[in-house]
Order: C-alpha cells, then structure tokens, then sequence
C-alpha cells in the first residue's frame, strides 16, 4: 500500500500543519509497517503555475523545449499521485485559502480524462478509490455561524476540488493558531490527539 505525504507550509519546522501531518503519517505507518511512504515538500520544490503553453501541450501541440523539464515534473506529480493508495497533506490557510505552491500542485493533478471526466450526467469523479486526509492550520475561527465563516475558502474549497475528482476527504482541523499561546497549544495538542487516534489504513 502507498501513501503519499505533501506539505506546504513554508513555515519549515514551526508549522502546525507540518507537524500534524506527520503525527498523521505515523500513525498510518505504525498500524501498517509495509506502507510505502513518498514525501514531497512543495514549498521546495514547487511545480510552476500553468502557462498557454502547459495548456496547448496538454491538447496535443508541440511543447517548447524549455518546457520540457517542467511537463515532467508534472506528469511525475500525477502519477504519483494516481499510484497512492492514501494521500496525506498538509495545508495552512493563507489569505483565506490554501497556498500557491498547494494549488499549483492541485492544477498538476485535476486533469480530464485522469482524475475527472464529462459524462452525459455531467462530471464524473475518477480518483474514488482513495483516502485522502487532510491537516488544516487556521489563524483564526471559521467554524459556521461565525462572523468570519463566509471568508472561508482552504477547507470548503479541498472539499469541492477533492469532491469534484470523486474524493470525500477527512479533515484534522488546527484552529485559532494566531490568537494566542494559549489557543496554538490547545489546537495542536487537539490535533495531535485526533491524528494519533485516528483508524488505520
Ligand atoms: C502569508 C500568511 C497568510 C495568512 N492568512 C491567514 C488568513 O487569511 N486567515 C487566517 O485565519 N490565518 C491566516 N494566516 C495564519 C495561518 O493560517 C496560521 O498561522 C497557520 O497556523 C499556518 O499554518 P502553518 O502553521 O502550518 O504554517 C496566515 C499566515 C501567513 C503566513
């Protein structure tokens, strides 16, 4: 079984996200030594955003050269992608959503014909068979009914685009990360908790 762990953060050891993705990773790996684990830090190295040229190579034209490099590190990060079993990512909330070098990442792996497609029935989901679980960190509060609830676009918007390639993913949630000592402690504390308990591949 494989498991894919991505983190992007660029808060390196200090992040909350990094480090209940990995609690998340070694709960997973305890319960299932024989897990195959591949790590990508996409703040490392990070995936370019598309271009006219990623588009029209996508539909079959000729690619320029310089390109080449960069569509295979793109095709890498899809396969990759395919070929896990679970999925583990790390993801603060930056500006009320995930970062660039997340989506970035998400533009390399939402591809037709791969992940989704169009049906007579409209779009079809073609990525079900896998776990995805995601760790969110969150300055503040978003939770519904609060007044900062309509500024929230990191979960709501990995729920819709895992949704739309026919994922339901599982959320560990870190929030009130900025409000004070205090609140951090007590979030990943919480988070940290929940990775630990949570059911084995
Ligand atoms: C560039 C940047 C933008 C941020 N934007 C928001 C935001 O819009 N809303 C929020 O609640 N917190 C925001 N924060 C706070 C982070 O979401 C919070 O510190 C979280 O813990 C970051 O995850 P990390 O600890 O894994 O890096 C921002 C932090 C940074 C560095």
């Amino acid at each position: 079984m494989k498991l894919l762990h991505l983190d992007s953060s660029v808060l390196g050891p200090h992040s909350v996200s990094r480090q209940v993705s990995a609690a998340i990773v070694n709960r997973l790996r305890q319960a299932t030594p024989s897990l195959e684990v591949a790590y990508r830090d996409l703040t490392q190295a990070p995936l370019a955003h598309l271009s006219g040229s990623h588009l029209a190579a996508a539909q079959g034209a000729p690619a320029p050269a310089e390109l080449g490099p960069d569509l295979a590190a793109g095709a890498a990060a899809l396969d990759e992608f395919l070929s896990a079993d679970i999925v583990v990512i790390g993801a603060p909330m930056y500006n009320f959503t995930i970062p660039s070098q997340l989506k970035a990442w998400i533009d390399r792996i939402a591809v037709r014909g791969k992940t989704f497609s169009y049906g007579p029935n409209g779009p079809q989901g073609l990525a079900g068979g896998k776990r995805v679980i995601i760790a969110i960190s969150r300055g503040g509060y978003y939770g519904a009914g609060s007044p900062a609830a309509a500024l929230e676009h990191l979960e709501t918007y990995l729920r819709s685009v895992f949704g739309f390639i026919g994922i339901n993913p599982e959320f560990i949630v870190a929030d009130g990360i900025q409000v004070g000592p205090e609140h951090r402690e007590k979030a990943l504390a919480d988070a940290l908790h929940a990775a630990a308990s949570l059911r084995a591949a």
